[in-house]
Order: C-alpha cells, then structure tokens, then sequence
C-alpha cells in the first residue's frame, strides 16, 4: 500500500516539477538567451550571401528544453543595417535606404552543452518579411 502511494506521490512530482524534454518559456533578459541571441545572429550574418549585416530589432519569443543539455529555442525579427560585413567595430544602424533595407523573421535553435564546451546552431529559418525583395 505504502509502496503504492509513494510511486503515485513520484509521479505526480515528476510531472509537477521535471518533465524532461519539456518546452518553457524563458525571460528575455536571461544571460543565456542574450548569449544565445548573439551566437544565432553571428551564425545568421556568417552563414547568408547578404553584403550587409542583419541586426535584431525583436525578441519574440524565447524558449528552453533540456536536452542532453540545453536547447533555447529563439523567434526573433531582424533587419538589415549600414554596415558591410567587413566592417569592424562601426555603429550599425539600421538601413533606411528603401532598396537595401530589408527585414526578416527567423526561428534559431542553439544547443548547448556547457560540459562539452559545445554550442552549435541547430536550426535557422529565415523569411523575408520586407515587401520588396
Ligand atoms: C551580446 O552582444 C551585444 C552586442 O554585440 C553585447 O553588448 C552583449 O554584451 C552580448 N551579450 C552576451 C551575453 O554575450
Ligand atoms: C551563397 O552563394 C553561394 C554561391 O553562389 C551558394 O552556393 C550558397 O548556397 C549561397 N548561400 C546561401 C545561404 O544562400
Ligand atoms: C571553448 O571553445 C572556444 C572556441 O572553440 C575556445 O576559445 C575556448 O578556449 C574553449 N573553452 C574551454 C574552457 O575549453
Ligand atoms: C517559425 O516557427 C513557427 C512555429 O513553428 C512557424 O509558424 C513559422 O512559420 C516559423 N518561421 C519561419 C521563418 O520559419
């Protein structure tokens, strides 16, 4: 009987405070999903054929699961700026041209293993959300 409820009392704690795999939302201002932000944005400008760096103008949604440690799930919105990418240490605003102004919204998954010295971009979607492409 005694074994009976104290497996019930498990379950119900595990699903109350550690469902594994589980998505939740995170602050925005969290130092890991500032971390993350900036590493998906690094990837992001390292990883298109734009001649201009893209910078967040939005966090829209920020997310965690553990997952053989951490995934942070990201939506954010970003623009395109005045600085090329071969730029170094300039004040990047945002263009305004109307040709070369452009905008986008994309989903980023980070994983990171802190143990493993490891973070890698494991998903990025981008649209573009600007009307004249
Ligand atoms: C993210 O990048 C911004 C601008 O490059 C920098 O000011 C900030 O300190 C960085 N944050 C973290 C947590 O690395
Ligand atoms: C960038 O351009 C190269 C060569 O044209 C092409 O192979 C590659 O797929 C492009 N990358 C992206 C992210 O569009
Ligand atoms: C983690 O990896 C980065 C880049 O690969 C490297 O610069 C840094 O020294 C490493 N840190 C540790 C604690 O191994
Ligand atoms: C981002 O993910 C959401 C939810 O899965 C999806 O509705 C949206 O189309 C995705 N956006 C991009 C740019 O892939």
């Amino acid at each position: 009987m005694w074994k009976i409820v104290l497996a019930l009392l498990a379950a119900v704690y595990a699903v109350a405070y550690a469902i594994p795999g589980g998505i939740s939302d995170i602050d925005s201002n969290d130092e890991s999903v500032q971390m993350a932000l900036n590493f998906s944005v690094a990837q992001h400008n390292n990883n298109n054929n734009a001649t201009y760096l893209h910078k967040v103008t939005q966090l829209i949604k920020a997310q965690y699961q553990v997952v053989s440690g951490m995934l942070y799930h990201l939506t954010v919105n970003l623009a395109s700026t005045t600085c090329k990418k071969d730029s170094i240490n300039e004040k990047c605003d945002i263009q305004t041209a109307p040709e070369l102004a452009q905008t986008f919204q994309c989903n980023f998954t980070v994983w990171h293993q802190a143990w493993m010295n490891n973070t890698q971009l494991t998903k990025h979607e981008c649209l573009e959300t600007s009307k004249s492409a």
